[in-house]
């Protein structure tokens, strides 16, 4: 039998685990907000219009921050549309959609209160500049006294929203993009933006846009150029990916949070290398503000958007995820994890009907995809301290990837609770593996819980009909205080929880 064994130690502390790896993303697009969060009518809506049986299912996944209102939506988006007594309804050319603005930043604001998460809030750097994110930021931060501030009182909220966290622009390197810049162009207007809204409210954190994705050809020029203005005014670089398995090569689809870690060490090595240019003593972290499995509906999106565009609410990138895209979803967090040193903040992208854990019917019922469970697990047992664990794994190829091993694992340790929590997925898709999980230096240890999602059927989804896909418990395993030993079926998500001291 193939076998893996990973070694955790007391003393090999990786990384506190920042609550905010655990974040999300509404854009308006889709459904995500129109018959998603937000559906007046319905017969689960609350009297702001906000749909109980979404909240439900969203407040277990304990979403500390939610990132709005996007996305490329937000490149052509004037938030002064969305607030107050009057809404201009607007073409959205992101999405070729129409925007009827009926729900805005405030509304967004409460829907976050309910669900406990904090906004994370992106500014339009592609129509619009430094006035309009510094009105914008004026309008949430700041306590009274000034026309924004005012007219947000006159709005019906009188407590400043206190946002934290500001994206300069979204993916500005995209072609897609509604006002793209070169790396130039961006760090200039991201600079002065940046240093700008800094001197409206010093406690806020930036985030400096990175690149679409790895194989953007400008990667990693982008961020060296872009950094090499935007370096002292900002804390993070986003850093965006998407995975899809368009081949039907289920093995190599698995494969590809390889690209994903040479991805984070490139930015990783981009931000250091700025730094040491610049002297700098700051250390620049990223933020992973998207990052989920994404193909299945691209290509009759693009034929939707183009036959019957402006319409609120489309159905647009309305995945239906599999039990592959679960375990890649498993697989994702894990690298996020074994990256928590650089990585403070990563989002789903996204929570509701888009590319997301979360799917409702206009007027109808909601269910849970395949891939909200791996991120329910590693929410509620990933918070603490990351280990970095020895693995000792057997390896396979894929027709694009070498040396690809079985178990990919991290181990979390939750001092407070006195729990540690292995997350482990077998990406060998034909053959299981003896793994034996080794606890150094942790005392009166005993096992707590063994669950794990496991299926022969590659592609089996969820519907609204039936939930085929979800977690089970698990006891055929062996401890004896020190060595767990267990056989992990060929393609499965574990998550072992220890009690230790
Ligand atoms: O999350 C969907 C889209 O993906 C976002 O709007 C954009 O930023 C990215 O390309």
């Amino acid at each position: 039998m193939r076998k893996a064994k990973i070694v955790v130690d007391k003393m090999y502390e990786l990384a506190d685990v920042d609550p905010r790896l655990y974040g999300s993303f509404i854009e308006h697009l889709g459904r995500a907000v129109y018959t998603g969060i937000y559906e007046p009518g319905h017969l689960c809506a609350d009297q702001y219009g906000f749909r109980q049986d979404v909240i439900e299912l969203v407040k277990p996944l304990q979403i500390p921050i939610i990132r709005y209102p996007g996305g490329n939506f937000v490149s052509n988006y004037n938030w002064e549309d969305g607030v107050g007594p009057e809404r201009k309804s607007r073409l959205d050319l992101a999405w070729r959609s129409l925007e009827t603005n009926e729900f805005g930043l405030n509304e967004f604001a409460k829907w976050t209160q309910a669900v406990g998460a904090e906004m994370m809030m992106a500014v339009n750097l592609g129509t619009s500049g430094i006035q309009e994110a510094c009105n914008l930021l004026e309008y949430c931060n700041h306590e009274k006294g000034t026309y924004y501030s005012d007219l947000r009182r006159q709005h019906g909220v009188e407590k400043p929203h206190g946002i934290k966290t500001w994206c300069l622009g979204n993916e500005m390197d995209g072609e897609w993009q509604i006002g793209r810049k070169t790396a130039q162009e961006y760090g200039r207007l991201a600079a002065e933006t940046g240093k700008a809204m800094k001197l409206v409210d010093d406690s806020i954190e930036l985030v400096s846009c990175g690149s679409s994705f790895e194989k953007m050809p400008t990667f990693p020029e982008w961020e060296a150029t872009s950094l090499s203005h935007t370096y002292d005014y900002v804390d993070y670089v986003s850093i965006h990916q998407y995975y899809g398995n368009q081949a039907h090569d289920t093995e190599d689809y698995l494969a590809s949070t390889q690209d994903m870690e040479n991805f984070i060490k490139t930015v990783v090595a981009t931000c250091d290398y700025i730094k040491a240019k610049k002297r700098s003593k700051k250390t620049l972290n990223l933020s992973f503000d998207e990052w989920n499995v994404w193909f299945h509906s691209i290509e009759s999106d693009d034929k939707a958007m183009k036959k019957t565009p402006w319409q609120v609410g489309p159905h647009l990138l309305e995945d239906v995820y599999t039990f592959e895209d679960a375990l890649m979803v498993g697989l994702m967090l894990i690298m996020i994890l074994k990256h928590a040193d650089r990585i403070k903040i990563a989002c789903l992208a996204q929570l509701v009907n888009v590319i997301a854990p979360i799917m409702t019917e206009p007027s109808g019922g909601v269910f849970k995809q395949t891939t909200y469970y791996p991120f329910l697990h590693v929410s509620n047992y990933g918070r603490g301290k990351v280990m970095i664990p020895l693995i000792q794994s057997d390896k396979h190829d894929t027709s694009g990837h070498e040396d690809v091993s079985d178990i990919e694992a991290v181990a979390v340790y939750n001092q407070e609770n006195e729990e540690m929590t292995v997350f482990a997925v077998n990406r060998n898709i034909h053959e299981p593996v003896d793994l034996k999980i080794h606890l150094r230096d942790f005392q009166n240890s005993r096992v707590l819980d063994y669950q794990v999602m496991e299926s022969k059927n590659m592609v089996v989804v969820n519907s609204m009909a039936e939930e085929r896909v979800y977690p089970g418990f698990k006891d055929d395993y062996t401890f004896d205080g020190d060595e767990f030993e267990t056989v992990l079926t060929p393609a499965s998500w574990n998550v072992i929880r220890f009690s230790v001291k």
